[in-house]
């Protein structure tokens, strides 16, 4: 028998239509529709059959059944039954998964086996993003964390990923800013850590003015638009106000295990967005309205109410004009099929209207559509359900805030493992504050708000980062203890049934691991995986407090380590797609 791929669910769709395609009752519109099955009723079910015989008015109780004697004659890997109206449930067989788990027990054989729909696709995740001019603050937290989340699940799924760091360095508050640096006449005679703050502090009282002075309004407009046609001296101030503000983002991305291909800001399509208005116009998409150039989608319910300015009355180019050029760059010189955003849920208006513009201006000129998505997040709240900030009203700064975190995690540590060295405690208290706040984040659907509360995520219990962390380490320490290596299990026995239902449970949480990385990445949602690890450890934990892991009889003890060195390797893989780092001690 050919052992098992990694990805069960594409094969068995695909053992399933194939099977179909030998079988007269079937023709080639049939689709298996197979998906994960309750765990009561297997691991697969395929409702396929329901519609198909609705479709081509067959009896679908008796055309699954045919099809359930097919698929029993071919297949030993898995039990198929026949349920309800014509449903077909799949459940592997205790030969398929130990044969699966011989081959798959260590990350390293996973690589290259996760295909996706992205599978060879080069992908730009656009994430971060931030506005130069200020730090982050807990608002940029999100798109960096779930950002790196799905770019690391698209690579692990084939594609070829190209991160973008697409900052905001091209916007309305260069002006209030350079009017109020002249104003003041700073001269940026400090190191940048300070530097940073005092053009916050510049930025703030600068945009105060001008809301309440007109005057001060129109200069900063002036400032901008002088910025914007190439003025020697403001050009050189903002270069000097980009590159002490990355600093300050790089020392974060640092801390956060965060690199990009890429960080192409607003600014580096500001010679671009000519061609943009051009090319629009020239297919009929634009056109001046009220003396901005602007796109309408009047078949579109939601977006039809504003339409889509691409250039301001005054001539200057704005976020939408940015994007606009942004695609056709990463279409035409970077290759791309696909491009995930991922920003604020606040924005989904200005994406839709800008996927929408898209579509009809590439097909316009008969160019290929690259495949476009938007993963929106909602709102960090603080602990009473409002926006979060300082007592003093104010954005609280990331790196604070991942400080108090670390500081935390090292208090807990201090508690629970008095016994390791100062160095380790302050390792294991960085991994597991910043894997804490990363993952208290990713745990939640993205699409809703969360609270930041430090007690929930910093604490063993729970589906929290540290009761993840935690799992992997002990798994670490089974291994210590027994002397064994992990890397070395051999499980050559020809034992194929399992000897207990913990060690059967266990198996078919393992499993499932990659159809859950299929579900994350087809919503680009990474709850899943978080949820999925969970259980997981929950499922290991059962396991292994019921069934003596060294044993007697060698068979029975080396598929329980193969249990256990699998579990390692899914949780690890998990963790470390999701951005996080692992300790082998804790
Ligand atoms: N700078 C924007 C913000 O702070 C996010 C940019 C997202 N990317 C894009 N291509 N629009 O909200």
């Amino acid at each position: 028998m050919n052992p098992l791929p990694f990805s069960l669910g594409p094969y068995l769709q695909g053992t399933l239509k194939n099977i179909a395609k030998s079988l007269p009752l079937f023709d080639e519109t049939f689709d298996p529709d197979l998906r994960p099955a309750e765990e009561r009723f297997g691991d697969f079910q395929a409702n396929g059959v329901l519609a198909y015989c609705k479709k081509t008015r067959q009896n679908p109780r008796s055309v699954a059944q045919t099809l359930c004697d097919a698929f029993a004659a071919q297949n030993e890997d898995f039990d198929v039954s026949v349920a309800g109206a014509g449903f077909l449930n799949f459940r592997l067989t205790d030969h398929a998964m130990i044969g699966w788990l011989r081959c798959f027990h260590a990350s390293e054989q996973y690589e290259g086996h996760f295909r996706s729909g992205f599978s060879d696709k080069t992908v730009v995740v656009d994430y971060s993003s931030p506005n130069t001019a200020k730090r982050m603050h807990v608002g940029h937290l999100r798109s960096m964390v779930i950002g790196e989340a799905l770019q690391r699940f698209l690579r692990f799924g084939g594609a070829k990923v190209i991160r973008d760091n697409h900052i905001g360095d091209w916007g309305t508050q260069f002006g209030i800013l350079l009017a109020e640096i002249k104003r003041t006449g700073y001269n940026f005679n400090e190191p940048p850590e300070v530097a940073v703050e005092t053009l916050e502090a510049l930025y703030q009282t600068g945009s105060q003015r001008t809301k309440t002075d007109p005057q001060a309004l129109e200069t900063a407009r002036k400032e901008l638009v002088k910025l914007q046609r190439g003025d020697t001296e403001n050009f050189a101030l903002w270069e000097k106000i980009n590159k002490i503000s990355y600093a300050s983002f790089e020392a974060i991305y640092q801390r956060m295990g965060v690199t990009f291909d890429y960080v192409l800001g607003e600014s580096f399509y500001r010679d671009k967005v000519e061609a943009v208005y051009d090319a629009l116009q020239a297919c009929a998409l634009a056109k001046i309205d009220q003396g901005a150039l602007v796109v309408f989608h009047p078949e579109h319910s939601r977006s039809c109410k504003q339409p889509f300015i691409i250039r301001k009355s005054d001539g200057a180019s704005n976020y939408a004009s940015t994007d606009l050029a942004t695609v056709a760059y990463r279409s035409e010189q970077l290759h791309a099929d696909a491009m995930v955003y991922v920003t604020d849920a606040r924005q989904c208006d200005h994406f839709e209207q800008l996927f929408l513009t898209v579509k009809k201006w590439f097909e316009a000129e008969k160019k290929p559509v690259p495949m476009l998505f938007h993963a929106p997040f909602g709102m960090v709240l603080g602990q009473d359900g409002k926006a979060i900030k300082t007592r003093e009203g104010k954005p609280i700064q990331l790196h604070q805030l991942l400080n108090e975190a670390v500081a935390r995690a090292h208090a807990l540590i201090c508690q629970k493992s008095p016994d390791l060295s100062p160095e380790e405690k302050r390792h294991v208290a960085e991994v597991v504050g910043l894997g804490a706040v990363k993952y208290a984040d990713l745990s939640q659907d993205r699409m809703s708000n969360y609270r930041f509360e430090f007690d929930k995520m910093i604490r063993f219990e729970g589906n929290t980062a540290p009761y993840l962390l935690y799992a992997v380490a002990r798994i670490h320490a089974i291994f210590r203890k027994a002397d064994i290596d992990a890397t070395k299990i051999k499980d050559d026995s020809d034992l194929n049934e399992f000897s207990t239902e913990t060690e059967r449970a266990l198996a078919h949480k393992l499993l499932a691991f990659p159809s859950i990385l299929a579900l994350a990445l087809q919503e680009l949602k990474p709850h899943h995986l978080c949820r999925y690890l969970y259980e997981l450890a929950g499922v290991f934990s059962t396991f292994y407090n019921a069934d003596k892991v060294l044993s007697e009889k060698t068979d029975i003890q080396n598929l329980r380590l193969l249990l256990c060195r699998a579990t390692l390797a899914t949780l690890e893989k998990g963790l470390h797609l999701l951005g996080l780092e692992t300790l082998e001690k804790m």
